[in-house]
């Protein structure tokens, strides 16, 4: 089994947790990947409320942020929410639309959690190197947001 495959067997027994407790099961995950992935070094999920077109964090591993609630559009994460596609960023320095959590972190990915085809969130990592992040956590955190996206519970996620 690959680090990988592991990693994502672990994310399933997480995700088996009583739908009363989602947001402690996505903790939890958060945890795990940023335990498991040395460049993760915070790893979060927001949730998208389309009515006020805002982000909102729902679970997290890592330093505390202000940035609990993001505009669409703001940041790289509010592009996310606007793009529907993965945005890796080698350097943080070299964006323009970046807001800043953490002054040690240098690097951003961020990929968009489906579920029935609409973009419903995104899982967020912060990597304190710079330029860490290849295609195979890209493939990592899409199998993530899939097996979250089948365990959140009916739809859960919109009550913000
Ligand atoms: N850097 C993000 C904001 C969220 S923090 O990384 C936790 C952004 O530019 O959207």
């Amino acid at each position: 089994m690959s680090t990988h495959q592991r990693i994502l067997a672990t994310v399933d027994e997480l995700l088996k947790g009583p739908a009363s407790t989602w947001k402690k099961s996505l903790s939890e995950v958060c945890k795990h990947l940023q335990k498991s992935i040395p460049h993760f070094n915070w790893v979060g999920f927001y949730f998208a409320n389309h009515a006020t077109q805002t982000l909102h964090l729902k679970a997290f591993a890592g330093l505390p942020t202000d940035h609990t609630e993001i505009p669409f559009g703001k940041g790289i994460c509010g592009q996310v929410a606007l793009s529907n596609q993965n945005f890796q960023v080698p350097d943080v320095h070299q964006q323009d639309n970046y807001i800043a959590c953490d002054l040690h972190v240098k690097s951003e990915l961020v990929v968009p959690l489906f579920v029935e085809g609409q973009n419903v969130g995104q899982i967020d990592i912060d990597s304190n190197l710079l330029d860490p992040f290849d295609e195979s956590d890209e493939r990592l955190l899409e199998a993530v947001n899939k097996k979250v996206a089948a365990y959140i519970p009916n739809k859960l996620y919109t009550l913000l």
